[in-house]
C-alpha cells in the first residue's frame, strides 16, 4: 500500500518509497490521459520561488489551475518581505495561513525542511539549493518510464555537473529502487557527491565514474545531460574553465542502442547542439511537458484529493 501523502511534505525523494513512487507515477498517467478539470477547486497553490525557474514554477501553477484551482505567489524574492529582512520561517507560516498547499524553490540547501517546519500546510520542494529536487525526479521517472517501457534495470548515463546538480543527486537515490546500473561521467571535481556514492554501494548498484560520454554512450538505455550549474561554482574563473567540459553532437549517436533515449532536467546552455533535436533519441522536451502531469498528482495527492 502506498502512503498516504495527503498533508504529507514532499522534500526529499528519500522519504517516498517505491510504492509511493509508483504510486504518483500512475495517478500522473491517469491525468494525462484523462484530465480533471475541477478536482482542485476552491484549492490555492502558493508558489514561493526563491530562486529563478522556468519549468517547474509554471509547471506547477498551471497544474493547479487545470486541476480548477488557484495560484497566489511570487517569482522573484525582492518583491517581497525577504527584502526587509523576514525569515523564511516567518514568510512561510503567514502565506501557509492563506494557501492550501506551497511549491517552494530557495537557493540553500535545507530550506525546504525548514519551511516544512513553518507550516503545517503541505510543502513541496521544487529545489533547494545543491541537495534535492524531488518532483524533477519524478518527472524522470515517469518519462523513462514512458519512453523505455519500464524504469527497472536500466542502463543509465548521468553527465555534466554531479556535485552541484540537485536533480542527479534525487535521480541516483530514486533509482536504487529500480535496480538500474548507473554511469557517472564528470570531470573529477564535479563527480557525484560521497554520500551518495555510499547510499548505492550499501544498496549494491552497479556504478562506475568516467570521464568521457564516449566511453558509455553506445552502451547506456537512457543518457542523462546536465547543466553546468555556473551559480554555485564559488570560483566563476573555475565555472569558465570547466563549462563546455561536454557537449553532446548528433555525430555522437552513430552507435547508439536503437532505443536510447537523451533525457535533460533543462535548462541547457551548450551541453546538446541544436541538431540533435530532430533524433529520435531526444526527449527532453517532452520529458519537460510531463512536468505538468506530475505535478498535477501531487497537488492533488498532497490535498488528499486522489
Ligand atoms: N528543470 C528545472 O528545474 O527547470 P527550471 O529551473 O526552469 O524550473
Amino acid at each position: 500500500m502506498p502512503t498516504n501523502l495527503k498533508n504529507k511534505d514532499i522534500i526529499s525523494i528519500k522519504e517516498l518509497t517505491k510504492t509511493d513512487i509508483l504510486n504518483i507515477l500512475e495517478k500522473a498517467q491517469k491525468l494525462k490521459q484523462k484530465p480533471q478539470p475541477k478536482l482542485l477547486s476552491g484549492y490555492v497553490l502558493g508558489s514561493c520561488f526563491f530562486e529563478p525557474s522556468t519549468r517547474t514554477r509554471l509547471s506547477f501553477e498551471t497544474a493547479m489551475k487545470k486541476l480548477g484551482g488557484s495560484v497566489i505567489g511570487f517569482a522573484d524574492p525582492s518583491i517581497t518581505s525577504t527584502k526587509k529582512g523576514e525569515s523564511l520561517y516567518d514568510s512561510i507560516k503567514i502565506i501557509g495561513q492563506y494557501v492550501d498547499v506551497i511549491a517552494m524553490r530557495h537557493p540553500l540547501e535545507g530550506s525546504a525542511r525548514r519551511a516544512a517546519e513553518a507550516t503545517d500546510k503541505p510543502i513541496i520542494n521544487g529545489g533547494d539549493g545543491a541537495n534535492q529536487h524531488p518532483t524533477q525526479t519524478l518527472l524522470d521517472l515517469f518519462t523513462i518510464k514512458e519512453c523505455q517501457g519500464k524504469i527497472e534495470g536500466l542502463k543509465i548515463a548521468i553527465v555534466g555537473d554531479l556535485k552541484y546538480g540537485r536533480t542527479t543527486h534525487s535521480l541516483a537515490q530514486a533509482l536504487i529502487n529500480f535496480n538500474a546500473r548507473l554511469y557517472f561521467v564528470a570531470p573529477e571535481s564535479l563527480q557525484m557527491p560521497e554520500h551518495i556514492c555510499n547510499e548505492l554501494k550499501a544498496k549494491k548498484i552497479i556504478f562506475s565514474k568516467h570521464k568521457n560520454i564516449e566511453e558509455i554512450i553506445n552502451e547506456v538505455d537512457i543518457l542523462y545531460m546536465t547543466r553546468i550549474q555556473g551559480e554555485r561554482f564559488p570560483d566563476p574563473m573555475e565555472y569558465e574553465r570547466i563549462k563546455n567540459v561536454y557537449i553532446l553532437k548528433e555525430s555522437m549517436l552513430n552507435n547508439v542502442k536503437k532505443n536510447m533515449r537523451i533525457l535533460h532536467p533543462l535548462p541547457r546552455v551548450n551541453e546538446i547542439t541544436a541538431d540533435v533535436d530532430n533524433t529520435k533519441h531526444a526527449y527532453y522536451f517532452e520529458q519537460a511537458e510531463n512536468g505538468l502531469y506530475i505535478r498535477q498528482a501531487l497537488l492533488a495527492l498532497t490535498l488528499g484529493k486522489l
